[in-house]
């Protein structure tokens, strides 16, 4: 079994996945009530709280694999990117726990870590495919060609657009994080009640920042009451001009590489307009589109280990 650490931003995540793809166990201590009232994520605050969190929630999840550390043949961790103080309390964290017990360690890029969500049962898929990579801190289009090989088609030139739609949820005073609220508040809205812009970037890259300011001035037109009774129609508004964006661009990556099939991985595609206008694609298993580790742990199944004790001279990185 392989055991997977994910403490890249602000979720300390521990999971075991087989050397098939199987998930024996899966937990996830959000830290998302924590950074609420600030808005945001504070980097240091996360940093402490996956040092109290990072033992406990390993431990949680051999008690639900009803495993032992016996039963770990490797163990798989976020090298980055991310949050340096939080990515390194997980990277020393996997150290330890491997070098203790003479294992061999596999660093994951947590990016490819959100692809390999894909790869796990029952429902693994195999590349080739079209990847849409959408998060709170990425937005790209990465050609898959096989487990190790993959291209970057295109990215974001300014926010994310998980970004955008926590930035979004803000303007409309909801809360953090933001995706998942403005995703509840659309249905109840009008999405022809606005018509924000899509960007239209040249190549397949995306742009989010116009809208965000489309945003800002809509809701600086309106008086605190008006705000109130239009959040919705602009709660839904704004999320149809997001998906348009990643959807036209997806399907036009799609057609330019001829790609035959198209995938989304990474939080917004827990949002569920996103996941009915690409109803044809697959889509990551919606517990595994968040931050989680046994999406980390998946990726390690096709990396090369590092062995015992190579990897103690490993550092994190913030950003790729
Ligand atoms: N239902 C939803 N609709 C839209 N966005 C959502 C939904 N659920 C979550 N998100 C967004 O997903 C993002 C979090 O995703 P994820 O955990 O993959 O990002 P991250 O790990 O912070 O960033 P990265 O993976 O780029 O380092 C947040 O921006 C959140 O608002
Ligand atoms: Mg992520």
């Amino acid at each position: 079994m392989i055991l997977g650490l994910e403490t890249s931003c602000d979720e300390t995540a521990a999971a075991l996945v087989t050397a098939d793809g199987y998930i024996r166990a899966n937990i996830v201590a959000s830290q998302a009530d924590l950074h609420a009232r600030y808005g945001g994520v504070v980097p240091e605050v996360a940093s402490r709280r996956h040092l109290e969190l990072v033992s406990p929630v390993v431990r949680e999840a051999l008690a639900q694999a009803d495993a032992t550390l016996d039963d770990v043949d490797r163990v798989a961790v976020t090298q980055g990117p991310g949050l340096i103080g939080a990515l390194l309390v997980g990277l020393s964290t996997a150290k330890a726990l491997a070098w203790a017990r003479r294992l061999p360690l596999v660093p994951v890029d947590h990016l490819d870590g959100h692809i390999a969500s894909l790869y796990l049962q029952p429902a693994p898929l195999e590349p080739p495919f079209l990847c849409l990579l959408a998060s709170g801190g990425h937005t790209m289009l990465v050609d898959v060609e096989s487990y190790g090989t993959q291209r970057i088609l295109g990215s974001t030139l300014d926010d994310a657009a998980g970004e955008a739609f926590d930035k979004g949820a803000r303007l409309l005073g909801l809360g953090y994080p933001g995706g998942r609220e403005i995703d509840r508040l659309a249905r109840e809205g009008d999405p022809a009640a606005y018509d924000f812009p899509v960007a239209r970037v040249p190549g397949l890259d995306f742009s989010f920042s116009g809208l965000k300011t489309a945003l800002l001035y809509a809701t600086k037109k309106l008086s605190p009451e008006e705000l109130e009774r239009q959040r919705a129609d602009l709660a839904a508004s704004y999320q149809r001009a997001i998906v348009r964006a990643l959807v036209e661009r997806v399907r036009e990556a799609a057609e330019q590489v001829g790609a035959a099939r198209i995938a989304v991985v990474g939080g917004v595609a827990a949002n569920s307009e996103l996941r009915e206008a690409l109803a044809d694609a697959a889509l990551a298993p919606l517990d595994l589109t968040t931050d989680n580790a046994a999406m980390i742990a998946s990726a390690a199944r096709f990396i090369e280990p590092v062995p015992y004790p190579g990897y103690l001279g490993l550092d994190a990185f913030a950003s790729r």
